[in-house]
């Protein structure tokens, strides 16, 4: 009843009125209290055991995620696809590998993986540990035969102290290879956005229209059914009746049909900055997207049961929109690192 009642409040307020009120009455005030409870950003970035932080593995990851030479052919790094000025990720709609031999899939951002349940659009890998090394190989990206890599790169004598430093005595191994650049993605957090100054209690810091949308997102679209917490994902898998071919999931897991075209669900963070959208790239606005959502999307068997209907005004539209903006923060600075030699 609560959810209602604000969300009605809202409407009635319309295009123009100020949203002052929402603070006011006793039920809605109670509301925002709680959905700014849910999308705290968590205090600490959490490291595994198995690969606990330190500023030298850290440093060093950041240096081989940018470094070409961990391809076959030296001109691919990491960064050449997730590029930190594209929120992570490539801002084309499918990634360009080797020899721009085009993928099948669009590259996802590799912001906030610290919080990631698994790893790849379908999920395959678990652990960033287990991911970093398989773009390495695999021929269509950066086509370095992995047997190889750690002579390669202790072929460099200003690698040999950076390895020393992060793995005392072990020299230069893939399992250091991946141990750091897992430890380096990690650190890779979006910035504090203008949605997280408004959660921490600053009611100036989104306009009225995105406080709006936020109550659209989490009633009226169903948004936050999968887009969940404050990386606005449930580290789950859906179909959400995009057309294509691609099994997705269902792919990996032969046999689970409920589970054919269903794709991770990307957070939403530094969301502007990451189009264009979705696991084939095929939607190029965050308009684009809700259109899909509200009229676009193709009911089949595997359509994920919480993709509801529902339809919206031209405003409530815009307002969902306007708040998807507030989720991005501003552009982070960030150099890539001086190679070793
Ligand atoms: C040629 C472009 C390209 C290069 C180079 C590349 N990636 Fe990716 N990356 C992708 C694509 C495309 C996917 C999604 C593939 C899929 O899901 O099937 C991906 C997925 C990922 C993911 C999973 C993200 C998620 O949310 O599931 C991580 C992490 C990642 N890459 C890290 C790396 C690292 C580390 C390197 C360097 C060792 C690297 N990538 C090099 C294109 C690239
Ligand atoms: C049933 C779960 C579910 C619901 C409900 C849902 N999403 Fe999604 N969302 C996903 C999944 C899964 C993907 C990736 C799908 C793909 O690429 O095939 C996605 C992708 C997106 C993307 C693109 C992200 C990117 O990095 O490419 C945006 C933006 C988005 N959703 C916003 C919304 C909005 C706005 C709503 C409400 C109108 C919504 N979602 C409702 C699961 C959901």
């Amino acid at each position: 009843m609560l959810v209602a009642g604000l969300a009605a409040l809202l409407l009635a307020q319309g295009g123009s009125a100020q949203s002052q009120r929402a603070g006011g009455p006793a039920a809605p005030a109670s509301r925002i209290e709680e959905l700014r409870q849910s999308y705290r950003r968590p205090a600490e970035i959490p490291y595994p055991a198995a690969n606990p932080f330190t500023p030298e593995k850290a440093l060093l990851g950041r240096i081989l995620f940018f470094d070409p030479r961990l391809s076959g052919s030296n001109l691919l790094s990491c960064a050449s696809c997730h590029n930190p000025s594209f929120g992570w990720g490539d801002g084309q709609a499918l990634a360009h590998g080797h020899g721009m031999l085009q993928l099948g899939r669009r590259t996802p951002s590799v912001l906030n993986a610290a919080w990631g349940a698994s790893f790849f659009w379908d999920g395959r890998a678990d652990t960033l540990e287990q991911q970093a090394l398989g773009p390495i190989a695999a021929a269509g990206e950066m086509n370095q035969p992995l047997d190889r890599l750690p002579a390669k790169l202790a072929a460099i004598p200003g690698y040999r102290p950076l390895f020393e430093a992060a793995f005392p005595g072990r020299g230069i191994a893939l399992d250091g290879i991946a141990a750091a650049i897992a430890t380096f993605e990690r650190a890779v957090v979006s910035g504090r956005s203008p949605f997280d100054r408004w959660v921490e209690g600053d009611d100036a810091a989104i306009p009225d229209a995105a406080k709006r949308g936020l109550m659209v997102f989490n009633d009226r679209a169903h948004c936050a059914r999968c887009h969940k917490g404050w990386n606005f994902t449930d580290d789950s898998f859906h179909d959400i009746g995009l057309p294509g071919e691609d099994r997705g999931r269902e792919g990996f897991l032969e046999g689970f049909e409920a589970l054919r075209h269903a794709f991770k669900t990307p957070g939403l963070r530094d969301i502007a900055r990451r189009a264009p959208y979705m696991h084939d790239g095929s939607l190029p606005t965050l308009e684009a997207v809700t259109e899909h959502y509200e009229h676009r999307r193709l009911q089949r068997p595997s359509l994920s049961n919480e993709m509801k209907p529902f339809s919206l005004t031209a405003d409530e539209r815009a307002d969902l929109v306007a708040f998807l903006q507030t989720l991005t923060s501003p552009p982070q600075d960030f150099a890539a690192p001086a190679l070793p030699r």
